[in-house]
């Protein structure tokens, strides 16, 4: 493990392969047998603490640009680059809100339901976490120019981190499938952005081979530095429950890097001692994006200690294939059918005894009033995390006095649309549409009564 006398070293997930790269490689698989990557640590030489509240004290030292930023703080736990190559623009400053009104809500006791909101990220979403990690290997390897496919924060980030890096970057987008306030992220932050004619996963196609043909960084998940920056969501939320791990983690479901790095973090953490159990991890797909919740459920698909069943996911993409099948939810950040990180997110939900599910659009839009009423807001995909956990109350997989961390992964502004039908057109029961007044001092008075 980590070769060359340095920390970490980048191997294949397959276990027939185990093969291993050292970190100065440019790789988003394994060149040997085609599979993913996971970055992995020789822990004596990365130097982790002896308990985790260590990463605590760095907040004292804030003038310190590594232990001001919520992902570096915990170095010790990614220390695949050296400290001069990190680059940081004040990522992972996220809050976990204890919400005991939704909690009320939702018939869940006081002090349990806990939303880690990573909207107040730099470019309000989970991504920049990420973004911090790939963009740090990037400049260790000397890249100069980066692309992504996006549902629209990923392209958000990468624009961003790109700019702060002298990079170049390009975004690839479905034509119509992006939220408003992420493309106009992307545009501002100097991105070049190609609409391709298509939906996320032709662009995660066509991305991957543009990189490799043109020698360009790809910053999509699949690149396992990113999902190494988006462990330190788990480290944060632990952290702010007084090193006390939840009973479950919720987070939504569409290119499963981030279940996929969560995972990893509890796995790790637990070897290292730092925690004493893993949680429970639920992942939540839309229904018209339901890939990961069709197989794990309905074909029974597993990690299977890195053996999975390729046949089972071929034969389910050959018949969305055969069925010209395109994804479609309101929750277009997670509207992906073919998951680049499948077999990761698979041990993930096998580390943490984990459940999925998929959720309708309306649930997802009722949930999202209900944090917007009651919270800091989300962006629809992260609201399908909320509209989860009301499923799995109904039927009990969770019980009520459970402690449960809910990941809204995205800023309430990133989808406007989304909000503003909901309330003006009167879709659900939470809606509060504005009422029409005429120009007229006694008109308004009545219609505040
Ligand atoms: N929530 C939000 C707000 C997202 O933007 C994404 C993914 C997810 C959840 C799903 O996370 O892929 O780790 O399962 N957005 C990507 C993008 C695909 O391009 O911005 P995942």
């Amino acid at each position: 493990m980590a070769s060359k006398g340095e920390a970490a070293c980048q191997k294949c997930i397959n276990p027939d392969c185990a093969a291993e790269f050292d970190c100065s490689q440019t790789l988003v698989k394994c060149p040997k047998c085609g599979e993913l990557l996971d970055i992995v640590y020789d822990w004596n030489k990365a130097n982790p603490p002896e308990h985790i509240s260590h990463f605590a004290r760095r907040w004292a030292g804030r003038d310190n640009r590594l232990d001001f930023s919520g992902v570096w703080r915990f170095r010790e736990l990614l220390n695949f680059c050296p400290d001069d190559h990190k680059v940081s623009i004040g990522e992972g400053q996220t809050i976990l809100q204890q919400n005991d009104d939704l909690a009320a809500e939702l018939g869940m006791q006081p002090g349990c339901l806990h939303l880690q909101y990573e909207g107040l990220n730099p470019s309000g979403s989970f991504k920049d976490n990420g973004m911090t990690a790939a963009f740090s290997h990037a400049r260790l390897v000397g890249a100069t120019a980066s692309a992504c496919a996006s549902t629209g924060n990923t392209s958000a980030s990468m624009a961003l981190y790109a700019h702060a890096c002298g990079l170049k970057c390009t975004v690839f987008i479905g034509s119509g499938r992006i939220a408003f306030g992420k493309l106009s992220q992307a545009m501002d932050f100097g991105g070049h952005t190609i609409q391709i004619r298509g939906d996320f996963d032709d662009c995660m196609r066509q991305v991957q081979d543009v990189c490799t043909r043109l020698n360009i960084y790809l910053v999509n998940s699949v690149n396992p530095f990113r999902l190494e920056g988006q462990k330190t969501i788990m480290f944060r939320i632990v952290e702010q429950l007084g090193w006390r791990v939840p009973d479950w983690v919720i987070v939504p479901g569409g290119n499963l890097g981030n279940s996929s790095a969560f995972g990893k973090a509890f796995a790790e953490l637990k070897s290292l001692g730092l925690i004493d159990r893993i949680p429970r991890l639920a992942v939540i797909n839309a229904q018209g994006a339901r890939t990961l919740a069709d197989l794990y459920n309905d074909h029974n698909l597993r990690w299977n200690d890195g053996r999975v069943d390729q046949s089972v996911i071929d034969a389910y993409y050959a018949d969305l294939t055969a069925k010209n099948f395109s994804p479609h939810t309101c929750a277009s950040a997670i509207e992906i059918s073919r998951p680049v990180n499948l077999k990761k997110c698979l041990r993930a939900l096998d580390v943490c005894n984990g459940v999925v599910l998929a959720v309708p659009d309306e649930e997802i839009v009722d949930a999202k009033a209900l944090v917007g009423r009651y919270g800091l807001g989300c962006e629809p995909a992260s609201a399908a995390t909320v509209a989860g956990l009301r499923h799995m109350l109904g039927n009990g997989t969770i019980e009520p006095e459970e402690t449960v961390a809910c990941v809204l992964t995205g800023h309430q502004l990133k989808d406007p649309n989304v909000t503003v039908t909901y309330h003006k057109d009167n879709m659900g029961p939470f809606s509060n549409p504005p009422v029409e007044a005429p120009n007229d001092l006694e008109s308004i008075i009545r219609l505040m009564q």
